[in-house]
């Protein structure tokens, strides 16, 4: 599975990070992106879907 953040989306809720602080990185402005490639392995798919489900800007995907 893989993350992605819409930088068009993202409006800096922080909700993401607060849920799954090791699938996000916080910019200087407070806005997100996902860490590293962005890939989680299966043990961190529920988290991923946490912080999808708490976006209040529905910024984050999940593919695969
Ligand atoms: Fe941005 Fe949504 Fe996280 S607005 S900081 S992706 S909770």
């Amino acid at each position: 599975m893989k993350i992605t953040v819409d930088p068009q989306l993202c409006a800096g809720h922080n909700r993401c990070v607060s849920v799954a602080p090791h699938l996000f990185d916080i910019d200087d402005e407070g806005f997100a992106s996902a860490a590293g490639d962005g890939v989680v392995d299966d043990a961190d798919r529920e988290d991923a879907a946490l912080a999808r489900d708490n976006c209040p800007e529905q910024a984050i995907t999940l593919d695969g």
